[in-house]
């Protein structure tokens, strides 16, 4: 079938070269942005008097139709057609004869595919804010349910002091609360309409771009027509902006994987989002945290394949940027997929209380508090860090905590030690002595929690 920019060609493109060219089979997903785009342009031709009232009003119930039957499966998407762009305008006309010709006055498919790709992204993009709102909600009540069970916290993977496990699973929701800020930063910038930058330099109509921006909820119009049409910045921050976010998936589902292991049991899965080894009957395998953590290099990558086709193209817009579309679209279906998976892994998971107790009994994580303790009673506090190594050494020589050394014991590295002790080093009150603001304290644990249900609202 000829093109319909026939003319200057005979527009009969061989075979190879037309499924090379076409893009269909991945932009076909924006078609009711093309069609929404197209009836405000309809509309905008008419206010300003470059097509007839009843021209327009034909042109938007034919639009109208075409949506109706999309939507109802009465038209398929004809998958020899180029892009959605020339798909939609080939049915109008097909229906509405000569009207239907008059749609693509004082526009070009280059500004009109940066429109629908803004449009299509803007509303994924609310979509992804609210699965992370809603992840930023499970892990919140997670850690209120846990609030005050007390783990080892780790440097190095190496146990350090005692935290509550609320407060570790605070740390994810402060991370996700800003992923939340970055996209919605990002969103600012991308809801710039470039219709009517046409093809590169504007154009010789009376048009008016901002009428045709508010109608299709714009915040105001692209100011330069070059970068208007040529701009992928808005697909560029999103996708960083989704990276970070893969990267806190990440990290969690790293330590989710490594606290389901045996080493570690301080959480237990919920049997539906595990799997069975096929070999090996004892398995219990977290492989939802895996793929979430093995997709994460899939959405760097999409991020990588957009930076690396955009940097090398001259203004304005080459075919190049058609590339644009699968690397944001593969990227915005992955993080969605991610995010649902993973709330209902959170939501389910369970912690094993004790198992992360006695984890935090063994590593000697109140060690800095013993020596905080000779301080306090007026040692200085390199003196009062070496007796409280030699005592850790003198426990694992003796295969046994500082909680359990006698008193007598302790008399002998220094006679500043009396009873108290025993509750100064007690793991609670490491915990709850660490009140300063953002540190692991009941209090503070339960002060963040407020903070971030706050910012949900
Ligand atoms: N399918 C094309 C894309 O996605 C539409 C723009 C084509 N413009 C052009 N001048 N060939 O980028």
């Amino acid at each position: 079938m000829a093109k319909m920019w026939a003319g200057r060609t005979a527009g009969n493109t061989d075979r190879i070269a037309d499924d090379f060219n076409s893009s269909i089979h991945f932009d076909s997903r924006m078609y009711r942005q093309d069609i929404a785009g197209s009836m405000a342009h309809a509309a905008m031709l008419a206010k300003q008097g470059i097509l007839t009232a009843a021209e327009a009003e034909e042109l938007i119930a034919g639009l109208g139709g075409i949506l109706e039957d999309l939507q109802s499966g009465k038209l398929e998407i004809d998958p020899l057609a180029e892009d959605i762009h020339m798909f939609v305008e080939q049915v109008l006309t097909e229906r509405l004869g000569d009207v239907g010709k008059k749609l693509h006055t004082a526009r070009s498919r280059n500004d009109q595919v940066a429109l629908d790709l803004r449009m299509y992204l803007r509303e994924e993009l609310d979509g992804i804010v609210k699965l992370v709102e809603q992840l930023i909600a499970t892990v919140t009540a997670k850690a209120e349910q846990y609030a005050d069970v007390i783990m080892p916290g780790y440097t190095h993977l190496q146990r350090a002091q005692p935290i509550l496990f609320g407060h570790h699973l605070m740390a994810y929701a402060m991370m996700l609360l800003r992923d939340v800020q970055r996209l919605a930063d990002c969103r600012g910038r991308m809801n710039l309409s470039p219709i009517g930058c046409c093809a590169l330099a504007g154009t010789t109509y009376d048009t008016d771009r901002r009428f045709e921006a508010e109608r299709l909820g714009f915040d105001g119009i692209c100011l330069n027509s070059l970068d208007g049409v040529s701009d992928r910045d808005f697909a560029l921050e999103m996708l960083s902006a989704l990276s970070i976010l893969m990267m806190h998936l990440s990290r969690f589902s790293e330590e989710i994987i490594l606290w389901c292991s045996w080493e570690f049991k301080f959480v237990e899965l919920s049997d539906a989002y595990t799997t069975g080894s096929s070999i090996m009957p004892q398995k219990k395998n977290p492989d939802m945290a895996e793929l979430v953590r093995g997709k994460t290099g899939r959405v760097y990558g999409d991020l990588m394949a957009l930076l690396t086709t955009l940097k090398g193209i001259p203004l304005a817009y080459n075919k190049d940027m058609q590339e644009d579309k699968e690397s944001i679209f593969d990227a915005v279906d992955t993080v969605k997929m991610c995010l649902q998976v993973f709330d209902g892994m959170v939501a389910t998971m369970e912690a094993n209380v004790d198992n992360m107790l006695t984890a935090a009994q063994k590593g000697f994580i109140n060690a800095t508090d013993l020596a905080d303790y000779l301080v306090k009673k007026g040692m200085p506090f390199r003196t009062a860090y070496k007796i409280s190594g030699q005592l850790v050494a003198l426990c694992i020589q003796e295969g046994t905590v500082l909680e359990a050394l006698p008193l007598e014991t302790y008399l002998t590295f220094s006679d500043l030690f009396e009873k108290d002790l025993y509750d100064a080093i007690s793991l609670r009150t490491c915990v709850e002595k660490r009140s300063s603001e953002g540190g692991t304290s009941l209090a503070s644990v339960k002060a963040q929690i407020a903070y971030v249900k706050e910012q949900l609202k």
